[in-house]
């Protein structure tokens, strides 16, 4: 029911937006008084499935402002919060076929269109988010793998904000081995690769989208989820689940995506600036995450949450062997091996 109406909804604003684009769109704008000096403004449209408070948001609503400075009014953003746009599976669809220009995908959601991005999404394959980050900005080692969807699905991938670490959290208890997981049903992203993780670490795997998660975890559709502290927060899982252990299995990733043909329409100028902020905009994100975090886990403490230490390597161990089992083509173990080279 609920998915039902979202669609409808996603539907509305999919045909709303696609309206607005062709009045306000430099290219098509030809229902616009001419005025002499003033050039049309390209107004952006960004789907988010986070808050207004989660830094994805704040950086990415700062980049629309430097952008239109920096491009004279010809380019601005428009970021549509709380999955309003819809889930990030629709909203990568609505990119591929250009309704929507940009969103901000989880790593597992490229990983569908493309299985080398699950070298990204594997426990382990980043040290730290700094670790991450000098990766995903790394021509040298994702160039190729950023513009692989360009082609079949008129997709480019500018590059990457850290998801932190995630961790388990339940609604019954702490969790310190895959035993005490055991019979508990963990809502994953929609990953093959993270529904084997969240049966390696011994539970039941259940793929929900994120907006569906508070819900399920309320009614007991699920019993645990994984994130990051800040969406821990911000979505207000804590209320629900309010046992939150650091396993710290993985350090996850999102993407954010723009519309291919959007950007090889750029002047040259324009897209130079383009790039100019996206980069501002991701080492700012990177800044704001920290704190972020650290005051998510005050804010949830004093909610009512536990934040428990893990006290063994049993989530570890178990995790391992995935390295392995989803590294299957050379192309793979080269992207999983410079990685891990860079962290040395
Ligand atoms: C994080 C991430 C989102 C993702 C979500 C999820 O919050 O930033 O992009 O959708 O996890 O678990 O679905």
């Amino acid at each position: 029911m609920r998915t039902t109406k979202t669609l409808g909804i996603v539907a509305a604003v999919g045909a709303a937006a696609l309206m607005l684009s062709a009045c306000s769109n430099g290219a098509g704008g030809s229902s616009e008084p001419a005025e002499p000096a003033a050039e049309s403004t390209t107004t952006l449209r960004l789907a988010l499935n986070q808050t207004e408070e989660h830094p994805s948001y704040i950086a990415l609503a700062n980049f629309g402002q430097r952008l239109s400075e920096a491009t004279d009014g010809r380019y601005e953003i428009e970021v549509y919060a709380n999955e309003l746009l819809g889930a990030q599976a629709e909203t990568l669809q609505f990119v591929s076929d250009g309704s929507v220009d940009l969103s901000v995908v989880s790593g597992t959601q490229l990983e569908n269109l493309n299985p080398d991005f699950g070298v990204l999404n594997l426990p382990t394959v980043f040290s730290s988010i700094e670790h991450q980050m000098a990766v995903l900005s790394d021509e040298t080692i994702v160039g190729e793998l950023y513009a692989s969807l360009e082609a079949q699905n008129t997709i480019t991938v500018l590059g990457g904000l850290t998801q932190g670490e995630r961790s388990v959290y339940t609604s019954r208890g702490p969790v310190q081995s895959p035993d005490d997981l055991a019979g508990q049903k963990l809502r994953v992203q929609e990953s093959q690769l993270h529904i084997a993780m969240a049966e390696a670490m011994g539970a039941a795997a259940t793929p929900l989208a994120f907006g569906e998660l508070y819900g399920a975890l309320q009614s007991g559709v699920v019993d645990a989820a994984e994130n990051n502290a800040v969406s821990y927060l911000t979505q207000r899982h804590f209320e629900v689940a309010p046992h939150f252990t650091y396993t710290r299995h993985l350090i996850g990733t999102d993407f954010v995506i723009i519309n291919s043909d959007r950007l090889a329409g750029m002047s040259d100028d324009d897209r130079a600036a383009f790039e100019k902020e996206w980069a501002a905009t991701w080492a700012e994100h990177t800044d704001l995450w920290q704190t972020a975090t650290d005051d998510a886990i005050e804010q949830a403490t004093a909610g009512g949450a536990t934040f428990y230490e893990l006290e063994s390597d049993a989530f570890a161990k178990a995790l391992a062997p995935m390295v392995e089992t989803f590294i299957q083509t050379d192309e793979q173990q080269a992207l999983f091996a410079a990685i891990r080279a860079s962290a040395e």
